[in-house]
């Protein structure tokens, strides 16, 4: 069930740009107390609902962000929150000491979503990477045959693939790394998209290829089509593991169940996080080839809290309804609509419209500025939405948004894209 669409209640007003009280209280809180790592959009959420959250002024908006896709069933989906409840209600966390009833369904269903072998249960995007990066690693010496600590991960630049020291290691992005290291060797990095560059880049010692299906956080750049299926050939002819990290664009985000699937791809190993919470709790995953998976013996790679019975029932809840119902369909078809409506605004600052499904970004050109004051004008109007890789406008709504919510939307991008 697709909660349902309330057209009375959108905010119809704009919102004034000072804070009031009760905002700036709490915004004066983070300032003061919490570390300043992110810098987020003046507004203090405290309800949410569906695609739509209310600040703590009552104030209500069209959340296009979706938590960076984590929310790709909306907010306190119904069904969602229910399997939550009522695994609340028997038991929650178990540890792995001990087998628990929900962790076996929840592999099976998992690992036959993504017709895959096996599971290893993680809680977030970044632990289920560093995962990923310690199979292949385990898998170069016991199955490739690499010499001890010899083992070589091929990433691309402007990847994104969580914040752990051994992740920002083969990070291009100098925010991340600066004043971080020393970092953690054993990548070599090649330009995303260049086929002929990995080709050089792969070594005997290299275990893995790990890569973005759409690169995310780097501004949603999408591939020439040709590349996944061409690393695929190579991994598969050279003995390289290749990783998808579908993090950000799998779970129906693309229009696809994961983004791979676009292209005919599929790969020795995915991670998977955000979405596989159902937009309620941090629960990740590798699922991959018993080829690698099987390369642990027991107490070699472990998580307290990895494959809990909470996370497991919600994550079950969250595939079961990405295989019985229409979201994967509609997050096609709405996010063609969006995109093409986005292209017929013709806007003279938007140099691109790029992505795939709902997970889409809009280009600014260099001489209108960051995007960044754009996000804040479409705040003030009522819709949340966030810049990435400054000139770039990521919109990511929940999959079940409404054709007459992207209108919606389409109403506030058009003033705030063409007013400049
Ligand atoms: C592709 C990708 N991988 C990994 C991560 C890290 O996930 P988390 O923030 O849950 O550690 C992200 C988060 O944005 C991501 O987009």
């Amino acid at each position: 069930m697709v909660p349902s669409f309330d057209k009375t209640r959108h905010p119809s007003v704009q919102v004034a740009s000072a804070l009031n009280a009760a905002s700036q209280f709490h915004v004066d809180l983070n300032e003061r107390y919490g570390t300043h790592n992110y810098k987020p959009l003046p507004v203090v959420i405290a309800g949410a609902g569906g695609c739509w959250v209310t600040d703590v002024e009552g104030r209500r908006y069209l959340d296009m962000l979706s938590a960076y896709s984590a929310l790709n069933f909306g907010h306190n989906h119904p069904a969602l929150v229910a399997a939550a409840r009522a695994q609340l209600d028997r038991v929650a966390v178990t540890s792995r000491a001990f087998f628990n009833d929900q962790l076996g369904p929840f592999f099976k269903d998992l690992a036959e979503a993504c017709g895959l072998d096996r599971v290893l249960p993680m809680n977030t995007g970044a632990e289920a990477v560093e995962t990923a990066i310690k199979t292949a690693r385990k898998w170069a010496y016991q199955v490739k045959g690499v010499a001890s600590n010899e083992a070589r991960i091929i990433a691309f630049a402007g990847n994104f693939h969580g914040r752990t020291t051994t992740i920002i290691s083969f990070s291009s992005d100098p925010l991340a790394t600066t004043n971080f290291g020393p970092f953690t060797p054993g990548f070599d990095i090649v330009p995303f998209g260049d086929l002929p560059a990995v080709e050089r880049a792969i070594t005997p010692n290299t275990a893995a290829v790990l890569v973005e299906p759409i690169q995310g956080e780097a501004g949603v750049v999408v591939p020439p089509a040709e590349f996944l299926p061409g690393l695929r050939r190579m991994c598969t002819e050279r003995n390289v593991l290749l990783i998808c990290d579908e993090i950000q664009t799998g779970l129906g985000r693309t229009g696809r169940m994961f983004a791979c699937e676009h292209e005919g791809v599929r790969p020795d190993m995915m991670t998977l996080g955000k979405a596989l919470g159902g937009g309620l709790i941090p629960v990740s995953a590798v699922v991959g080839r018993d080829a690698a998976m099987s390369v642990f013996k027991p107490g070699e790679h472990g998580s307290t809290f990895g494959g809990n019975p909470l996370a497991a029932a919600v994550g079950r809840k969250a595939i079961e309804l990405l295989r019985t119902t229409d979201l994967v369909e509609r997050a096609a078809a709405q996010g063609e609509y969006f995109r093409r409506q986005l292209e017929s605004l013709r806007s003279p600052i938007v140099q691109e419209v790029r992505g795939r499904g709902l997970l889409l970004g809009v280009l600014i050109k260099p001489e209108a500025g960051p995007a960044r004051p754009f996000c804040e004008a479409l705040l003030r109007d009522g819709l949340l939405c966030k810049d990435t890789q400054k000139q770039v406008i990521r919109f990511a709504p929940p999959l079940i948004i409404e054709r007459t919510e992207i209108d919606w939307a389409l109403e506030r991008i058009a003033v705030v894209l063409t007013k400049v």
